[in-house]
């Protein structure tokens, strides 16, 4: 934990920040650090980026993030460039720049050696001493491995420049309120100089709301951002599995399992939500990368494995009790009732929609979806191959199925007489378990709910 007088070590208003790489994260950290009042450049090689940014533009879907951007450029506080050389002006720099999957699954480094080589030359004159803390989730080893010596290198010496690695904990959706209260800030450091003078940046940060701060090696924190996206991945894979057990047995509910078990203080609630399983854009990569990284290693991670292959399979529970209702899929037409990876964001990366619609299409099924706000990016992904409404009441107008894949609070409205009213033959699978099944029954709509035992006659 930082302790007040090291944490006072460097005053208040003396730094400035440069943010390379302005993704969720990058943007996020950028406008949040801003909105505090420092002096802070977002920079990013992307021009068309750039110059909608300027213009206060923010392209994801983060309704608390646009007005941050837009306080912070009016404040003067916020700036944002196209220009590398900009971080000579910063006294701590940030690079937050994508680590995507390569095609065997281990992380491709490419875009962090990039942005190491370019701050690097970007420091080469210059005198004054930098904090350059990476924010992009790398395998261990990466940031004393690849990222220092690389920058170095670059940079010509390295006296003036300490390295730390500061992970992020960003889920989308509510990126701002997880930048303002985090569980925990984690701080790895190379060297003790680094660590208290980042830990310090944070103090002022978060002023009287102070946080936790973890100070520890740059591969301590590393391994803490895998474990951490590992382990929620773990609790969600699990509970699917005994979502999967307890719909197979007579009167069983995972809701109601799930619910107790989360009371434990040791298991914890959060992340215990069953249903057609996890997406997005770290899950699913960190773990390949990360076990890339552990057969490398000769570490064996089979909960890891586990964890992947039971999200792999969850999507196919809704088809399988598609099949069971309606027999054959070939000419069916199903209703896929949100397309995002979770509700809040148009975000379609790794989505269960797509996995799920190419196994019905493969099934012969005609599949028809609604999002509210991703059907733009779901076709980009499964245009021509399904098709797109305006609404959800379109969506399962004269459907055989309806699955129920992203809980979007607009689709919690719909009624079973709705269903019963619109579709050819009305059959609701509730992938998210958000609708109350003993209305479904009492309306006399087929209905099955992932973890939940099918009615008895
Ligand atoms: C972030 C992290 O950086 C990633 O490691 C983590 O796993 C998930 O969150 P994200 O914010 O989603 O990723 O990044 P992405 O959308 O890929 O954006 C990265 C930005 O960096 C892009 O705008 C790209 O143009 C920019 N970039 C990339 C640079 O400015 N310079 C480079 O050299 C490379
Ligand atoms: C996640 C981590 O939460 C975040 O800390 C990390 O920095 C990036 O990865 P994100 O992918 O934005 O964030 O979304 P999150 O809210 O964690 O959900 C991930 C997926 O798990 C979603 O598809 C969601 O529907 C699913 N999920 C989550 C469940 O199926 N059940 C749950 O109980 C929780």
């Amino acid at each position: 934990m930082l302790r007040a007088h090291e944490a006072a070590a460097t005053p208040l208003g003396s730094q400035s920040i440069a943010v390379v790489g302005l993704g969720y994260v990058g943007l996020t950290t950028a406008a949040c650090f801003a909105s505090r009042r420092f002096k802070t450049v977002g920079i990013d090689v992307n021009r068309e980026r750039i110059k909608r940014l300027k213009s206060g533009e923010v392209v994801l879907h983060e309704p608390t993030l646009q007005p941050l951007v837009r306080g912070g450029l009016d404040s003067g506080a916020l700036s944002f460039s196209t220009n590398i050389d900009d971080v000579g002006s910063a006294d701590i720099i940030f690079v937050a720049v994508g680590t995507p999957s390569r095609r065997d699954g281990s992380i491709d480094l490419s875009q962090v050696r990039t942005a190491a080589r370019e701050v690097g030359a970007a420091l080469r004159n210059v005198k004054e001493k930098k904090i350059v803390a990476l924010r992009s989730t790398v395998v261990p080893g990466t940031t004393a491995g690849v990222f220092a010596p690389t920058l170095v290198k670059h940079a010509g010496k390295r006296s003036t420049i300490g390295f730390c690695y500061n992970p992020e904990f960003l889920a989308e959706g509510h990126v701002v309120d997880d930048t303002f209260h985090p569980d925990r800030v984690v701080i790895g450091a190379e060297d003790s100089k680094s660590r208290y003078g980042l830990a310090s940046f944070y103090h002022h940060f978060y002023g009287a709301d102070r946080k936790k701060v973890v100070m520890t090696t740059l591969e301590n924190a590393e391994v803490i951002k895998y474990t951490s996206n590992a382990f929620l991945a773990m609790k969600v894979s699990f509970i699917n599995q005994v979502a999967n057990l307890c719909a197979a047995t007579p009167g069983c509910d995972v809701q109601v399992v799930a619910g107790a078990v989360g009371m434990d203080r040791r298991i914890g609630g959060l992340f215990l939500r069953a249903g057609l399983g996890y997406g997005g854009s770290c899950f699913g990569k960190d773990m390949r990368a990360l076990l890339a990284y552990a057969k490398k290693a000769d570490v064996g991670l089979p909960l890891v494995e586990a964890t992947l292959a039971a999200n792999e399979s969850q999507p196919l529970v809704a088809l399988k009790y598609a099949e069971e209702e309606l027999g054959s899929l070939r000419g069916k037409r199903v209703a896929l009732l949100g397309l995002a990876f979770k509700p809040g964001t148009d975000d379609m990366r790794e989505a269960v929609s797509v996995r799920l619609a190419e196994a019905l299409l493969a099934k012969g099924a005609e599949v028809v979806g609604h999002d509210p706000v991703a059907n733009g990016n779901a076709r980009s992904l499964l245009g021509g191959r399904i098709d797109f409404t305006g609404s959800p009441e379109d969506c399962i107008k004269g459907s055989d199925c309806a699955i129920l894949v992203t809980e979007w609070d607009e689709f919690k409205k719909l009624t079973p007489q709705t269903f019963k009213r619109r579709m050819r033959h009305p059959f609701v699978i509730d992938g998210r378990r958000i609708y109350d099944d003993k209305k479904f029954e009492e309306a006399g709509v087929g209905f099955r709910a992932i973890g939940l035992a099918k009615a008895t006659a």
